[in-house]
């Protein structure tokens, strides 16, 4: 249902107040509120985007021109020396562009609003409309573009944002995420200070392992968790992004975010428009924690994380167990090991394929997805049967973006792969591995019926890790049109969408994941086809810590697949106890990456206890409301967060060691999120030799969040988990 449209508006909100000219859009959710001024044939401005002040307070803003007033999508031509959203050059090589607005249009939807506004260039018939979607079940608001092209000739977009948001310098803090491989979501704050501050990504094909395009501004000084007015803004792109934090030398700071045009001029041909991805926003006055909530709350809602409000099932993957030595004698030992631990689904990982040139190892046999049936000779189905016959799931390994050079569809399909004119091709993984050209429909087919195959042929998969372990990095496409070679970064993601959409609707029941060569796949443009990412490589449990402290701050613990590795482990060496392993592993989806029958007796004891109390306090964890106590970035000796439920009745808290000094000082810990007027029976889970103190009692809600509780962690990488149920 429309609400109302362009003259309207001004009507509506505070006719009185405001000059003749202005007409205030407000855009709302239970708790935030942005406002725009539209007037007709006017700029188009950012008046404010904050805690809702209703329609009152928010007309004094304009009113009083106490406010933001910010060009909302500054285009190059429109303003002057500042920074833009957009450029254009037009079919008659004018690379200036005017936007005036045109109209507004405001549309109720089932839960929540779509505000459109439509803005046309003075003189060409060239068109911007910016979106603004809001949830009434989040406190969040999409806004992207439209940009289309009716003049008679094509016109080439030199940088095309999906939006921008500004806010007053004050004392503003940037929480952002950067690393690299099996080192990813490491968390950086900085204050926003003069110049600009450009967080990017080039990687082409995946954007989680570097810069993330997901950042926190805190506005008033150093972000805290549970107060201070913050924003959290996520462009939900895959690709090459670009986020810039602009100071303009002036009082109002302005984030810009959208699609990175480096090497991405994307021409439009006459009567057509490209969309851009959405930047998802969200503010909140109770801090960083807040913004976290809220964002957890929108990626649970339908439609945004696959199976978003569910609950995710306990798997051992084979990877860090056996890497390529696959076989069904392999595979039956550690399903029937796993199953008699208590766990739930078996994942077969890579090394399973390839007929002319088996998957031994990295170099050979990506893109032949028939199974090796000297490795299982009973198929897939065998392994399925298996599964089932020992009261598993089961899930299987895939990376169909990618192949090597070294197969048999680089035999038959050359011209397949990405590859650049005149240029040797760079090779990736393995010194062999190539990505293959989903910008090319008949590519995008193969894929789809690949994986169609597999599901349908084994109805029996119920779980598929798609791995992504190549960059984009041979810049050219022999599909797309030889002018055209720099769409490759976008037409590459709308074909990978397109792929994913199609598998989707034919198999909406198997659970995904997104894996990137570790965490490269971990980004919000995955969310509606992928229910988890694979966190990092890195399974380390102390390097996790920090690791998957910073993916909480903008993605829900369902989707944060955190294993328990043997130890030295893999990637650092590092030994930590086994307790330590699973309790950090525990505080988001649990898994196992290891050979269950090379564990103890003592081990498998554990493991097969914890993998039982998992399962009583997984619906907590998974779908909880997150509160972090103590970061690990701070520098102490401890590190704490806890989950609650909903309706607060029950509540899990995670405390670790980090450093072990001797006569050190550990932190007292209050709890936060808690009903302060219920009781609760605290219970310790996968308590060692002595119980916490606070075990089989029953306390106020007030009493541990004022008065809090001593984690007692006294030992090198000790660490407790504390159940709370109300009495
Ligand atoms: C990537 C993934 C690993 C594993 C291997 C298999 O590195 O991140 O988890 O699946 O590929 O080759």
């Amino acid at each position: 249902m429309k609400l109302y449209t362009y003259i309207l508006v001004g009507m509506l909100c505070c006719a009185e107040v405001m000059s003749a000219a202005d007409n205030p859009v407000t855009i709302t959710t239970p708790t935030t509120a942005l406002m725009v001024n539209a007037p007709e044939g006017g700029d188009l401005r950012l008046v404010y985007y904050g805690k809702n002040l209703g329609a009152d307070g928010l007309g004094q803003l304009l009113e009083t021109r106490n406010n933001l007033n910010r060009s909302l999508y500054p285009a190059f031509g429109d303003v002057t020396g500042g920074e833009t959203a957009l450029r254009v050059i037009h079919s008659d090589g004018n690379p200036t562009t005017e936007l005036k607005i045109s109209g507004v249009e405001q549309e109720s939807l089932p839960d929540g609003t779509l505000t459109s506004i439509n803005m046309q260039d003075r003189h060409y018939p060239f068109y911007v409309d910016v979106y603004y979607r809001s949830y009434d079940s989040s406190d969040v608001i999409e806004t992207w573009t439209k940009i289309t092209n009716n003049e008679k000739k094509p016109v080439t977009l030199t940088q095309y944002d999906s939006g921008t948001i500004s806010f007053y310098r004050g004392d503003a803090w940037l929480t952002h995420l950067n690393g690299s491989w099996a080192a990813e979501c490491n968390m950086v704050e900085e204050p926003l200070d003069w110049g600009m501050k450009v967080i990017k990504n080039k990687g082409g094909n995946r954007n989680g392992h570097g810069d993330h395009p997901e950042v926190m501004i805190s506005l008033s000084g150093k972000p805290r968790e549970d107060y201070g007015e913050v924003i959290g803004a996520v462009l939900s792109w895959g690709g090459n992004f670009k986020m810039r934090l602009d100071s303009d030398n002036n009082s109002v700071q302005t984030l810009f975010a959208g699609i990175n045009e480096e090497a991405g001029e994307y021409v439009l041909e006459p009567g057509k428009s490209l969309m851009t991805p959405p930047l998802i926003l969200t503010f909140s006055d109770e801090g960083k924690g807040g913004v976290s909530r809220n964002l957890h709350r929108y990626a649970r809602l339908d439609g945004k994380l696959q199976k978003g409000n569910e609950t995710r099932p306990i798997l051992l993957n084979s990877w860090e167990g056996i890497r390529f030595d696959v076989s069904q004698e392999k595979m039956d030992e550690m399903m029937a090991d796993f199953s008699a631990l208590g766990g739930e689904m078996f994942v077969m990982d890579d090394g399973w394929f390839g007929e002319k040139y088996p998957r031994n190892n990295g170099s050979q046999g990506l893109g032949d997805w028939m199974i090796d049936r000297r490795k299982l000779p009973g198929g897939i189905a065998g392994l399925i049967k298996s599964a089932h016959d020992k009261g598993l799931k089961f899930g299987i390994w895939i990376e169909p973006e990618s192949t090597n050079s070294r197969s048999e569809l680089m035999e038959k399909h050359p011209d397949w792969a990405l590859q650049t004119k005149n240029r040797n091709p760079h090779y990736g993984r393995g010194g062999t591995q190539l990505l293959l050209d989903l910008c090319n429909p008949k590519v995008q087919d193969m894929v789809v019926n690949m994986v169609d195959t597999l599901l349908s042929n084994n109805p029996g998969i119920d779980y598929v890790k798609w791995d992504m372990n190549v960059a984009l990095s041979n810049y050219g496409s022999t599909y797309l049109k030889s002018d055209r070679q720099t769409h490759i970064y976008v037409e590459y993601q709308k074909g990978l969408n397109n792929v994913l959409e199609r598998i989707k609707k034919k198999h909406p029941d198997v659970l995904f994941q997104a894996c990137g060569g570790g965490g490269g796949r971990v980004s919000y443009a995955m969310m509606p086809y992928f229910g988890e990412f694979w966190v990092s490589d890195n399974t380390d449990a102390l390097q996790r810590i920090f690791m998957q402290w910073g993916m909480s701050q903008f993605y829900p613990s369902n989707s944060m697949a955190q294993h328990v590795s043997e130890v030295p482990n893999q990637c650092t060496g590092r030994v930590t106890p086994f307790k330590y392993r699973f309790d950090v592993a525990m505080s988001g989806r649990l898994g196992l990456e290891l050979i269950p029958s090379e564990l103890t007796d003592e081990e498998k004891d554990m493991a097969k206890k914890a993998i039982g109390e998992y399962k009583g306090i997984r619906e907590t964890v998974q779908t909880g409301d997150l509160y972090r106590l103590l970061s690990p970035y701070d520098g102490g000796p401890v590190t704490s967060l806890m989950y609650v439920s909903p309706d607060k009745r029950k509540a899990v808290f995670f405390a670790y060691k980090l450093q072990h000094f001797n006569n050190e000082i550990l932190p007292h810990i209050k709890l936060t999120g808690l009903d302060p007027n219920k009781v609760y029976h605290v219970r310790e889970i996968n308590a060692g030799n002595r119980k916490h103190e606070l075990d089989g009692k029953n306390v106020k809600g007030d009493v541990l969040m004022k008065a809090g509780l001593d984690p007692r962690l006294y030992s090198e990488y000790a660490s407790r988990v504390l159940e709370f149920t109300e009495i």
